[in-house]
């Protein structure tokens, strides 16, 4: 079996900046799975197809290709990567991840790269579902406030204006629409570890995780 760690957490817990230092420093492939849900977001919006024209959306995915090189996303040869986190997809997002046959199909296509790879993969749903058998399993947590104040500061660094208090609202509704879906929700895996980061730097939550992976 390949050597996987997964990664969990809502929106804005530092999965991604995490999973990328943690994956360089142990020579994992990082698998960003909430870009992979926002890339097919991004080419249903691009179409005009709606969340709720699930025969619509399965013949979509069945024809794209994704793939990540060098932590990019490429989508049928674009690399979306840029794209993919702008408010327009941020926020029609969880509706394309809630429809289980979607969920199905992009699940399907992370477990064949953890076959593949050495993985390290951060989502909602790693640990409960896409690598059930992963030798570490992590839970991120942080409080809302501070998950929007790390989002704001993403985006101001990119040139990007958005409002704070827009921010944590759409924090505080995906949390809800990805913790009370029906099919793979937000949840902790039993034997994840639980890292609470509101206050901890990104260097530290590193360190934490390193703790326990050299153990
Ligand atoms: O981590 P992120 O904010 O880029 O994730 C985008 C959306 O995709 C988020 O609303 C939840 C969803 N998602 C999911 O349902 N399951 C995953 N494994 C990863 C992301």
């Amino acid at each position: 079996m390949n050597k996987n760690i997964a990664i969990d957490g809502p929106a804005g817990s530092g999965k991604s900046t995490i999973a990328k230092i943690i994956g360089e420093r142990l020579n994992l492939m990082y698998i960003n799975t909430g870009a992979m849900y926002r890339a097919i977001t991004l080419k249903a919006l691009r179409e005009n197809i709606s969340y709720t024209s699930v025969d619509k959306l399965e013949k979509l995915i069945e024809g794209t290709e994704l793939y990540f090189e060098d932590d990019q996303l490429f989508m049928d040869g674009e690399n979306i990567s840029q794209e993919i986190i702008l408010p327009e997809t941020s926020n029609n997002v969880s509706n394309y991840a809630a429809v289980p046959k979607v969920r199905r199909m992009l699940v399907k296509k992370m477990q064949d790269m953890a076959k593949k790879f050495d993985v390290i993969m951060d989502g909602r749903d790693i640990g409960t579902v896409v690598l059930k058998d992963a030798e570490f399993k992590f839970f991120l947590s942080a409080s809302a406030e501070e998950r929007a104040n790390r989002r704001f500061n993403e985006y101001k660094n990119n040139g990007v204006e958005v409002d704070y208090n827009e921010l944590l609202e759409d924090i505080k509704r995906r949390d809800h629409i990805d913790s009370t879906r029906e099919t793979d929700p937000l949840a902790k895996a039993d034997d994840a570890i639980e890292i609470d980061s509101t206050k901890l730097t990104i260097d530290e939550v590193v360190e934490k995780i390193m703790n326990y992976v050299n153990k």
